[in-house]
């Protein structure tokens, strides 16, 4: 499948998606959200694929929402629009997706990084939520997931002043899970990727849901949950394998099933 903003491969049971328009830093416009809609529920329907990357350029992830197709748009044909929101079904992705970010990762960018399962950077990522210096304010989620990444203190910093956070300062904040050096961070993310593919897919799914529940509720309903998956994930084939390749002293072999 191609497609006009994103380059889209497979590598094994990986797939590789890379935001495409470099002659705008990567910004995000209506045909990059279509485009990265299709390609990751293609991605999440294939049975063969276990595990995403999405990645930019050395330059940029995604230097943000397009603002010059955001410039002559009011209240109106935003709210008419729900501008942005079909994102939404990018985070509906069922399977693992990891972010690999050089370069800018800001506003919109930066808030598409923090969809990911798992955001890994070169040490020359930076991200930032410079809405403010355009009269508004993240849109895509960043108030949100920033603050719950990093904490209300520095989320506020980034969002009032708008300046940009290094990797090595995004590592420390808990934003990233490991900071790389730049020419080796398809590389790094390939190897974590092709790890996550050789676990039991319907684990990965239900690792997925139960860390992602952290955030929809409370303890008590979070602990319900986890322990229901866990009751649950045991009435599949590959916990059968699993746990008898264990006592075997052998590989799983798992039938995502
Ligand atoms: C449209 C963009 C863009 C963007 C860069 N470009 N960012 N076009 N939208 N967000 C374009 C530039 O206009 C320019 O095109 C080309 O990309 C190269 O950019 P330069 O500015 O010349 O590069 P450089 O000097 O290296 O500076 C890099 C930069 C700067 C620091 C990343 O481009 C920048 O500040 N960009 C905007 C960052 C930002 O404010 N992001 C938040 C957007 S709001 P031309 O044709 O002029 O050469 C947002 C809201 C999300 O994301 C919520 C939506 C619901």
């Amino acid at each position: 499948m191609s497609y006009e903003t994103i380059l889209v491969e497979t590598q094994g049971p990986v797939t590789i998606i890379r935001l495409n328009r470099p002659q705008a830093l990567n910004a995000l416009n209506s045909q990059v959200m279509r485009d990265l809609i299709d390609a990751f529920a293609t991605y999440d329907a294939d049975p063969e694929q276990r595990c995403a990357i999405l990645t930019g350029s050395e330059k940029a992830f995604a230097a943000g929402a397009d603002i010059k197709e955001m410039q002559a748009k009011g209240f109106s044909e935003m709210y008419g629009e729900n501008f942005f929101q079909g994102f939404e079904k990018v985070t509906a992705t069922r399977k693992p997706w990891i972010a690999a970010v050089s370069g800018f990762a800001l506003g919109g960018g930066c808030e598409l990084a923090m969809m990911a399962d798992i955001m890994i950077a070169a040490d020359s990522a930076r991200f930032g939520q410079p809405e403010i210096k355009l009269g508004v304010l993240p849109g895509m989620g960043g108030s949100q997931r920033l603050t719950r990444a990093v904490g209300k203190s520095k989320a506020m910093d980034m969002c009032l002043t708008g300046r940009m956070m290094d990797a090595a300062e995004a590592e420390r904040g808990g934003l990233v899970s490991k900071v790389v050096p730049a020419a080796e961070l398809l590389d790094e993310a390939l190897k974590m990727a092709q790890a996550i593919a050789g676990m039991p897919p319907l684990a990965a799914i239900a690792n997925k849901e139960a860390v992602n529940a952290t955030f929809e509720t409370g303890l008590a309903m979070g602990l319900l949950f986890e322990r229901r998956l866990f009751n649950g994930v045991c009435a599949t084939e590959d916990k059968s394998e699993g746990m008898t390749a264990f006592v075997e002293k052998r590989p799983g072999n798992w039938k995502g099933r």
